[in-house]
């Protein structure tokens, strides 16, 4: 057995290998389930479990205490991340639907971090500048509109202590990165702004992950 193609692209991962490691290294207990189990009115959208975990454990290794997130959906992401933080570390997380925005704070209060977590109802565009007065953070998480990564990344840039971590789902925009559409602009100015403000990495998740330490 050997690998001669993964340089060049080829994946390993399977069904049967991904659900392998979800199981072993990022379980979820009742909490997390029941926000990983969106309602059918609500899309599922949210990141995936070992994703979830991910922002946990990056979280965690920072020791982060005071994260924002933009795109709450049912609060799975906001889960994970809560979790990560001490007993007086905060997430302020922005929803723009206010029904996903009930949902989501009933899971967070089911997940026991209702104390951690305040979720914000409205566009980022909105939300993120009253949220700035709880700054500098330790990280920011992206996971909303699309077109507006390019702002939602400046912000992050500008408000994010040297040494905090900006993250972005979906960063090769479901296949469409490089083409020539505004929203391609936009996720590619987001890139490239945080390519320019941090030491980052697009981790080869299926949709890819944006991830910037801010110099
Ligand atoms: C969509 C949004 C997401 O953040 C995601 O991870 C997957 C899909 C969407 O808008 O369809
Ligand atoms: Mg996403």
């Amino acid at each position: 057995m050997a690998d001669a193609d993964s340089r060049a692209g080829a994946r390993y991962m399977t069904p049967g290998i991904t659900s392998y490691v979800d199981r072993v290294h990022a379980g979820h207990d009742a909490g997390l389930a029941r926000a990983f189990a969106t309602p059918p009115e609500m899309p599922a959208i949210q990141v995936g479990q070992s994703e979830g975990r991910l922002l946990h454990v990056l979280l965690r290794m920072i020791g982060a205490r005071r994260v924002v997130e933009v795109g709450t959906l049912a609060g799975y992401s906001a889960i994970q991340m809560a979790r990560a933080l001490p007993a007086d570390g905060h997430l302020w997380s922005i929803e723009f639907e206010s029904h996903h925005a009930d949902v989501a704070r009933a899971n967070v209060t089911a997940a026991g971090v209702a104390d951690r977590v305040t979720v914000e109802v409205g566009a980022g565009r909105d939300v993120l500048p009253r949220l700035e007065a709880h700054g500098p953070f330790d990280a920011v998480f992206i996971d909303a509109d699309k077109s507006s990564y390019d702002f939602y990344g400046q912000w992050a840039i500008a408000n994010l202590r040297p040494g905090g971590l900006v993250i972005g789902d979906n960063a090769y925009l479901f296949g469409q990165l490089v083409d020539d559409t505004d929203i391609a602009r936009a996720m590619r100015g987001f890139h490239e702004a945080v390519a320019a403000a941090c030491d980052s990495v697009c981790i080869p998740t299926p949709d890819g992950l944006v991830v910037g330490i801010k110099r």
